[in-house]
């Protein structure tokens, strides 16, 4: 029986150290010291507190929970619009926005809509694996741009310059997974400008929009033909409810709506009604902002001491990237070591990176305090 060329999509390697990490939970005897999850970018906080009692509400009305339109309630898109005027003062028609099944539903709805099997898409390595790993499963082909410090690990125009061919797409994300750094807001204006002027469709992520060290500009103030991704995953801490948004260029509007009609029909009702209520919740989720910057400084300023002295900046995100060049050839065994011995989970950079990933690890620091000032314990201990 034949399989087709998806089933072939590589694994995300860091769901398989979270089940190495939780059979390894499992396996532990009654007191012994927790698995410190730091492997994958799910914060622990949990929705807000008025999404929950949204949800709530929205069930007990015995409210009729369908399907939405394709492109998701008018009130959460009109609502997503205020909140890019809020945030950016970039007035934007609520008829570009298309709510997603979180932003990983928005990507395949963008490829397919912006390019055709055998189109060429650029992007920094290290990269976020499921982009490439949907653009191939869709017959795109990916096309590396290798970045490191000196451009602090994100694409320049002269990168793009460089190709030949000129590529039919390039995806950014600022601040990015894993690296956590940020383009400037002129940099991205400068590559925007450049995918524009000469015919690249530009992907814009910014789902860690929010969770930024650095100034933050939204690609939707400066260009008419990129496609912004952004999710309620992050920020708003809403990881399981799976709501993200787009904001499309017009030509790419219908050419979404028809294919998201057909494909999810849409997202789920209930989590467009919290995902609404969440974007009011801005003291609690700030709140949780200050824990992350909290982990932020205790990790960079620990981590040296730790043996992981060559980190890139963390300019946003919850990710520390982390240089382990002198101390392994092979990430993946280092992090299983790691998680042996110490009990932490960390993302081997290999996923995120096939080439110099055997020389990186991604932390996390989206969890708890304490078990950031256990990690570190931990760590010095091991070192
Ligand atoms: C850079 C980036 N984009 C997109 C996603 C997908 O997020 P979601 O589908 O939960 O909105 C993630 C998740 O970690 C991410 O790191």
């Amino acid at each position: 029986m034949k399989i087709g060329q998806g089933a072939h999509s590589p694994a995300f390697l860091v769901m398989d150290v979270v089940t190495a990490a939780n059979a390894m939970q499992a396996a532990l005897p009654p007191g012994a010291p927790r698995i410190l999850h730091m492997e994958i970018g799910q914060p622990g906080t949990g929705a807000p507190q008025g999404a929950v009692a949204a949800a709530q509400a929205a069930l007990h009305s015995r409210l009729s929970m369908g399907y939405t339109e394709a492109l998701g309630l008018p009130s959460l898109r009109r609502r997503i619009a205020r909140h890019s005027l809020d945030w950016y003062g970039v007035e934007i028609d609520p008829a570009r926005i298309a709510i997603t099944v979180g932003a990983s539903g928005g990507f395949p709805l963008a490829f397919l809509a912006a390019f055709d099997a055998g189109d060429r898409v650029a992007m920094a390595t290290p990269f976020y694996p499921p982009y490439v790993n949907i653009l191939q499963s869709l017959g795109m082909i990916p096309v590396m741009l290798p970045t490191g410090p000196d451009t602090r690990f994100q694409p320049t125009i002269a990168m793009l310059e460089a190709l030949d061919p000129r590529p039919d797409g390039l995806i950014v994300a600022s601040p990015c997974n894993p690296a956590g750094t940020m383009l400037s807001p002129a940099e991205l204006h400068a590559i925007a400008a450049w995918c524009h002027e000469n015919g690249v469709r530009l992907i814009s992520d910014e789902i860690y929009h929010g969770l930024t060290y650095g100034q933050a500009m939204s690609t939707a103030a400066v260009s008419p033909s990129a496609i912004v991704v952004s999710s309620f995953s992050k920020y708003f801490s809403m990881t399981g409810w799976r709501i993200g948004w787009m904001v499309l260029p017009e030509d790419l509007v219908r050419p979404v709506e028809g294919l998201a009609q057909n494909l999810f029909i849409s997202a789920p009702h209930i989590a467009q009604i919290a995902a609404e209520a969440a974007l009011e919740c801005s003291a609690e989720l700030e709140a949780n902002i200050a824990v992350y910057r909290r982990s932020r400084a205790m990790l960079l300023e620990a981590l040296p001491s730790c043996g992981f002295a060559n980190l890139a900046p963390a300019e946003g995100a919850f990710y520390i990237w982390a240089d382990v060049s002198d101390r392994t050839d092979d990430s993946q065994a280092f992090c299983r070591r790691l998680l042996r011995e110490t009990g932490i989970a960390a993302a081997p950079g290999v996923d995120f990176d096939r080439v110099d990933g055997h020389h990186h690890v991604r932390f996390s620091y989206c969890g708890p305090t304490a078990d950031i000032e256990d990690a570190i314990k931990r760590l010095r201990r091991w070192r």
